[in-house]
This record gives structure tokens, sequence and C-alpha cells, in this order.
């Protein structure tokens, strides 16, 4: 069974848009049908960035396990736990920061680009710096064979598994090294055009009312170059166009491809097919939302039990870590 185990994580940012669902949750959702899963809110992966900024982290961690438990990760199927309800993860990153060179972080592509990045914010810090030995952390305390992430982390886990084979050198073989699951997700762009993402304000949130849905797909970019309604438009340089990929079907997205060539219907008459697409098969999910949200002790109990389910797993791990290193 435990190589057929998966662990992810997500730092809790808030509310979850478009763009997480098609990246992470539509993924995450099959995937417990086939692997025992483990799935976290890494808040104290939030405190790397956010150690002054701490205030919005709990609200923010129930947000996020709300769109998950209504977007179909099933507590019933996966255990789903918040990481600082595991101390095991801060006693494994104690250990395995003993053994990792600085030189693998600092030559870690993400921690530059993001020091550039978030340059108003303080993050020469030990904690930024050993952002990858946390999530090695996360990862190998379960054993885990496998780990979905975007493209975006897999530098980490690169650094996951050459941490995972220190130990096992340096020790013995305790931890197998995790591979990456990359699943190809569907490109989200936001309202604007660019990716779908919070800090750009172009996003449509899973948890927003069918109406703030709507009106934002009506504001949303099309082809630049249909100036009037009369000239031809092309789907394949339209923004919305991208979602009406994701949620009208095919012979009517089939349909509309010739209109717009033709210019026989208009941007506005379009998006509205495509808002009413979207909001009807957002509905159940919201209306689970909703439901979910008016339990309000819900998100704590079952980030409470995964918890336990998880420090189980954990607890199993560092007996045999300690025995590993004869502490
Ligand atoms: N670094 C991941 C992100 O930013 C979050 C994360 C923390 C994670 N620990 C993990 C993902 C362990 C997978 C496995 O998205
Ligand atoms: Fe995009 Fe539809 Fe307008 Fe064509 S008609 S440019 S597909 S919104």
């Amino acid at each position: 069974m435990s190589n057929k185990r998966i662990v992810s994580g997500m730092r809790p940012t808030g509310k979850l848009h478009l763009g997480h669902f098609h990246g992470v949750l539509a993924n995450w959702r099959e995937l417990q049908e086939e692997y025992e899963c483990f799935f976290f809110a890494a808040d104290w992966h939030s405190l790397t960035t956010e150690y002054d900024n701490t205030g919005a982290i709990l609200e923010n961690i129930r947000e996020m396990v709300l769109d998950w438990l209504a977007f179909g990760v099933d507590p019933a199927k996966s255990v789903i736990f918040r990481q600082s309800l595991v101390p095991q993860h801060a006693e494994l990153n104690l250990i395995l920061s003993m053994i990792t060179p600085v030189s693998w972080l600092e030559r870690n592509p993400t921690f530059k680009e993001m020091q550039d990045n978030l340059d108003a914010k303080d993050l020469s810090t030990f904690g930024f710096l050993g952002y990858p030995v946390l999530m090695a952390a996360d990862i190998i305390l379960y054993r885990a064979a496998k780990v979905p992430v975007g493209h975006d982390q897999l530098p980490h886990l690169e650094i996951t598994r050459e941490i995972a084979r220190r130990f096992n050198y340096l020790y013995r073989e305790v931890f197998p090294e995790p591979a990456a699951l990359l699943t190809e997700t569907p490109k989200v762009l936001g309202l604007d055009g660019r990716k779908m993402s919070k800090s750009y304000g172009n996003s449509i949130y899973l948890s927003e009312t069918a109406e703030e849905t709507s009106k934002k797909i009506m504001s949303m970019v099309t082809d630049t170059q249909r100036v009037r309604r009369s000239d031809p438009g092309e789907p394949d340089r339209c923004v919305a166009f991208n979602l009406h990929r994701l949620y009208v079907p095919d012979d009517e997205r089939a349909e509309i491809v010739e209109s717009c060539r033709g210019a026989t219907i208009g941007c506005v008459d379009c998006k509205k097919i495509l808002a009413r697409h979207l909001v009807e098969t957002l509905a159940p999910f919201r209306a689970k939302r909703v439901e979910l949200a008016a339990r309000p002790e819900l998100v704590d109990e079952i980030l409470a039990e995964g918890s336990d389910r998880a420090a189980r797993e954990a607890t199993v791990t560092m007996t045999d870590v300690r025995d590993a290193i004869r502490l």
C-alpha cells in the first residue's frame, strides 16, 4: 500500500480560484480514487514569507479547506490535515537541516527568483532559505512514492530526493525517493489575459456567487483585434475563449467558433453563453460549499481528525529515524 502513497500540500493563501481548481483540485480528486492520499494545509510554509503578517493564516486555512471539500476532496478517502498540528514535520525538518548543505539551498532557482520578486520583504531569513528542507520533511515523513506538483515545484522535489538519498547514505535506508507526479492541466487565463492569480486581481473564485462570476465574465478581455461587432473575430486569440474550451460543450463551442469568425455573433452574447455554462457547472459545488460553511466546526473537526491520522503515520517514521541516527 505504501508505494501507492501520495503527499501534497498547499500554502493557505485564502479562497481558491478556477486556476487552482483545474491545476490542482481536479487532479487531487482523481488521485484519491487510486492512491492513499495525504493532503495538507502548509501553514508553516506560509510563515516563510508571511512571518510579519500572520493574522490571516487561520482564516485562510478555513476558506481553502472549504474549497477543497466542496470541490471534491473527500475526507472519507483522503487524509486532510494541517501541517502545524503534526509536530513531527518540525522534528524531521530539524534533523534534515543538519545534513543538508547550504549550497544546495542557495542554488535553488526558486529561492533566488522569489528573493528578487518579493523585494519589498526581507526574505534573507534562515526559514526562507530552508523552505525546501521543510518541504522534504513533509513528503518523506509519510514515505510517499509520488508527489503531485506543478512544474514550478520541480526544483524543490529534486532537493527532496537529494536529502532523502543523503539520509539513507549517512545512516541507513529509511526513505524511498519520491517522484514528481506531473499531470497535464489546462492553462487557465484570468480576466485580463494573464495567468489567473490572486495577486493580479483577475480571478474567478470558487466561492463567489453566480452573479459575481457572470459580471466578471462580461468584463473579460476577448479578441483585442476585434474592434467592431462587424469585424470577424478569432477564438484562438480570444482570452474568454480559453474558458469556453473548459465549460462550453463541444457542439455549441464549434458553432461559436464559426459565428465568431463570420462575425455573426457579438462578444457580449458569446460571453453570456460562457457565463451561463460556467455558472451552471459550478452551481452544485458552490451550493455544497454554502452548506459546509454553515457548519462552523466542520473544518476544524476534519483537520483535527486528519492530523491525528497523519501523526500516527509520522510517529512510525520518526521512531525509525531516531533509531537510524541512534538518538
Ligand atoms: N511548496 C508547495 C507550494 O508552494 C507547497 C508544499 C509544501 C508542498 N509542502 C509540500 C507541496 C509537500 C507538495 C508536497 O505549492
Ligand atoms: Fe471571443 Fe466569442 Fe468574441 Fe469570438 S465572439 S472574440 S470567441 S468572445
